[in-house]
């Protein structure tokens, strides 16, 4: 038997970094997908075949967790495929676990609900980077719009329609895990400083939510560039994000920021149906490269 799951990329859309210290954010599953292939093979160790992953660390840290839990000595063979490529940030490490587990548990006739498929996958992603609030996880268990807080202590689907979203690719790969210790050190350095930025951060989140669920995107627009700014104070925006960012909203974008850890990866920029093109060619005209994915996807699934 053969079961093939898959799992939304996503994108943060505003909150990160304060999310890791304990605040809300907000994100968004996004229509690229990444399939996991299992099946249960005869004989020899497990078999991983995973190009589209980072580190297949996560694959097998999810078989080793999976098997232990479940008493299970069989092995099997995990294959990937990917709508996305693991440079632009859109999630592939959490995708990926949360498919291989909702893959296996098919496979294995244990059922899981999303709750549980969430705490897990958490789990083994927490085991290999230390550090990570979960909000990637959630989304690719969850998919659509989702306001959640740290670990999963809130993962509150928001029931409205897909962002009308730019997103802008930077051209460098960001190095996540780089970012978020930049921060931890800068917070234990000056923790007042850092805990103001982030309690602004917390303000901008709570207002976005609002804003959301009352479809105001002038608003909305307007926290999501307060946010930048705010990122840029943290440290983490690089000048080429700045300048896609300050172009989109001179191209009459809503608002714009950074996606993600910063340092390079996307940003995102909310528009009007008139304005969206204008906002596509001032990103590319300062360097920044248009990805085309949808918002608000479902999230993990059996597609066999
Ligand atoms: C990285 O895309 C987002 C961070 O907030 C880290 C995390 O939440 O795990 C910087």
């Amino acid at each position: 038997m053969k079961v093939v799951a898959s799992a939304p990329g996503k994108l943060m859309f505003m909150g990160e970094h304060a999310v890791v210290y304990g605040y809300p954010c907000i994100v968004t599953a996004v229509d690229k997908r990444l399939y996991v292939k299992a099946e249960i093979i005869d004989q020899g160790e497990d078999q991983i075949h995973t190009p589209q992953v980072k580190e297949s660390r996560f694959v097998l840290e999810t078989i080793a967790f999976f098997k232990k839990k479940f008493n299970i000595n069989k092995s099997v063979r995990i294959m990937t495929q990917g709508d996305f490529s693991q440079n632009v940030g859109l999630g592939s490490s959490s995708a990926v676990t949360v498919a291989t587990f909702k893959a296996l548990s098919e496979l294995f006739h244990k059922r899981f609900n999303n709750a549980e498929i969430f705490r897990l996958s958490h789990k083994v992603n927490l085991k290999i980077q230390g550090i990570g609030s979960g909000f990637d996880i959630a989304a690719a268990t969850y998919g659509g719009i989702t306001f959640f807080v740290t670990g999963g202590k809130t993962i509150q689907p928001l029931e409205i329609n897909p962002l009308p979203l730019v997103v802008g690719y930077s051209g460098i790969k960001a190095d996540t895990p780089f970012f978020v210790r930049k921060v931890a050190e800068n917070f234990r350095n000056k923790k007042k400083e850092m805990k103001m930025i982030f309690k602004q951060i917390n303000k901008l989140v709570l207002g976005a939510k609002k804003s959301l669920l009352q479809n105001n995107h002038q608003l909305l627009g307007e926290l999501m560039t307060d946010n930048h700014r705010l990122l840029q104070k943290l440290g983490v925006s690089i000048p080429r994000l700045d300048r896609m960012v300050d172009s989109a909203v001179k191209a009459e974008a809503f608002g714009a920021k950074l996606s993600g850890a910063g340092g390079g990866d996307c940003m995102i920029a909310l528009v009007s149906k008139e304005k969206r093109q204008a906002v596509e060619k001032a990103i590319e005209k300062v360097g920044g490269e248009i990805i085309n994915v949808n918002n608000n996807a479902e999230g993990v699934r059996i597609e066999n």
